[in-house]
């Protein structure tokens, strides 16, 4: 049996009082959100690396920059092919679904996304803000041919365009490129409108995007809640910090709701 900490139970009751009032719930989650799904996180994945290079002797970051994709196609789709596989057959987890059933037609829920995994609209999110884009989704890199692609399990890589023959690519953001400005004025909109309760979720990433909806929240007096085993570059914004996994973590948050 677990021994329980009675200060972090009576969390567990605070934000659920929260979460109950809110109107417009915001979850900034990262790649900590699908390590339950079986899906590597970044750190996880670069620190398997030896010295932090990928086996081609380059930075992961530079294998999966905009300008090796295009120069060298062959070496970018070699790493989408890896990242496309620690996907691959990857369901929804205890944290996706409790961000899901969290929706209510009194309580908006929504969702901006680091991971390019689409787990969180597979658990049925509905205001999903995937900052980096989706992995199955794959444009031409000339002409105007789109493709949602189940999974990248037997293509020849690098794949070509059937209509032109061009290279093709997957709608993620590369490094050295900047985030979908669609996507970006949306989740802007929503932070305009403002929300009620912020989470952080699984994420250590320092980008000012991510960090900015919680520097807000802050600035604004509403409440910070942080979900994440290891201490981050927000935890000290938080007004509630839950040290352990996002899946057990939300499914109890959900759970005083009655969910
Ligand atoms: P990271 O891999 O940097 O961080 C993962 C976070 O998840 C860490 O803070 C872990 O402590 C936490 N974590 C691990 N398991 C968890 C669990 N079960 N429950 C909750 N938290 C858990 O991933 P991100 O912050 O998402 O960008 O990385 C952000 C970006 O860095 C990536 O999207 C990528 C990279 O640069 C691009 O590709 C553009």
């Amino acid at each position: 049996m677990t021994l329980q900490n009675p200060a972090m139970n009576h969390d567990f009751e605070k934000v659920g009082a929260l979460l109950r009032q809110a109107r417009r719930v915001l979850f900034i989650t990262g790649a900590g959100v699908s390590a339950e799904s079986g899906i590597p996180t970044f750190r996880g994945a670069t620190a398997a690396f030896a010295d932090g290079l990928t086996e081609d002797g380059l930075a992961f970051e530079e294998v999966l920059s905009i300008e090796t994709l295009q120069r060298n196609p062959a070496l970018s789709w070699k790493y989408l092919f890896k990242l496309e596989q620690s996907i691959r057959g990857r369901a929804p987890n205890a944290a996706h679904r409790a961000m899901a059933v969290l929706q209510s037609p009194g309580r908006d829920i929504f969702v901006a996304t680091q991971n390019i995994d689409e787990l969180h609209q597979r658990a049925g999110s509905r205001n999903v803000f995937e900052l980096h884009g989706n992995l199955r989704r794959i444009i031409c890199l000339q002409c105007k041919y789109t493709k949602y692609w189940e999974t990248y399990a037997s293509l020849p890589l690098p794949p070509c365009c059937p209509l032109c023959q061009s290279g093709l690519r997957p709608e993620v953001v590369l490094y050295g490129e900047s985030l979908p400005p669609a996507v970006l004025a949306a989740f802007s909109q929503e932070q305009d409108r403002g929300f009620d309760l912020v989470f952080s979720v699984g994420t250590t990433s320092l980008f000012l995007y991510v960090i900015e909806p919680v520097l807000a929240a802050a600035r604004r007096g509403v409440p910070v809640v942080e979900v994440n085993p290891d201490i981050t570059p927000v935890s000290g914004l938080a007004d509630f910090r839950f040290a352990g996994p996002a899946g057990g973590t939300l499914a109890k948050l959900a759970a005083q709701l009655g969910i």
